[in-house]
């Protein structure tokens, strides 16, 4: 089975303090994973070294980092390369979150940089895509997202698309605690395994993880992760809550 994920995408929130209530009051839960699932927090980059030190030797957690620049060092104040997340031994980091692309500018150019910067230094890129709501109203979703993936992700070979996790999350229902139904979540993550089917083969798509993210809650999670091309969520506000996450995590497929 592939791998199915509860990523806890917790954005620019919480005091180092609380950073450290959230992580022991998951971690405290001592839930037991199976293999195929993985829960992966995505701190801020203060944290990052606290968490991977709370998550150590404990099965089924791994941390990820928000975002990497592309180059590996140098003159480029405030950023933080992908050689440095490699070396505090982060396992993934989100590239393209749709945040990134509208506030900070980041074009598919710049993304598909980054996810080739990240798997050169061993790190898997959870790498976000969705369209906004006029193109929802438009119903050129479809189409909107292919082209982001196309243009970010189709230059890699089969073998390094496998180190790579996507993530779905329409931007009209990011923050809004409007969610897409299970079965948009559903029709558009199978047309997205099937672009990647088109041109990676059926054994890649297979495998690929494809997480949905937007307003995914406790009361919703269930719902949504049961669809059969959905493996998962990338939660923003509800992974800010010790009992909401742990509820999310117990969702899984
Ligand atoms: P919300 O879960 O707060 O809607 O955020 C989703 C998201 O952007 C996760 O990356």
């Amino acid at each position: 089975m592939r791998k199915q994920i509860a990523a806890a995408n917790w954005k620019m929130n919480g005091t180092l303090q609380q950073a450290n209530e959230l992580l022991d009051g998951i971690i405290n839960e001592k839930i037991s994973y199976s293999p195929h699932r993985e829960v992966v927090f995505a701190v801020p980059f203060p944290y990052l070294i606290l968490a991977k030190e709370k998550i150590k030797n404990i099965n089924g957690y791994k941390v990820a980092a928000q975002n990497c620049y592309t180059k590996s060092s140098g003159a480029f104040t405030g950023e933080v390369s992908a050689a440095m997340l490699q070396s505090i031994e982060v396992d993934y980091v989100i590239i393209g979150h749709s945040e990134r692309r509208e506030i900070f500018a980041e074009n598919s150019k710049m993304l598909a940089a980054k996810v080739d910067v990240c798997l050169a230094n061993n790190l898997s890129p959870i790498f976000c895509c969705g369209e906004p709501l006029q193109i929802r109203e438009a119903e050129t979703q479809n189409e909107y997202v292919a082209t982001q993936i196309q243009e970010s992700l189709f230059h890699l070979t089969n073998d390094q698309l496998k180190n790579v996790v996507v993530a779905y999350e329409p931007i009209w229902a990011i923050g809004t605690g409007k969610t897409a139904t299970a079965q948009q979540a559903q029709d558009m993550q199978a047309f997205i395994r099937n672009i990647f089917k088109e041109k990676y083969g059926d054994e890649v798509a297979k495998n690929i993880s494809i997480l949905y993210g937007g307003s995914v809650k406790a009361t919703n999670a269930k719902e949504i992760f049961e669809m059969p091309d959905v493996d998962g969520g990338l939660v923003g506000g509800a992974s800010l809550s010790v009992p909401e996450f742990i509820s999310i995590i117990k969702s899984l497929k």
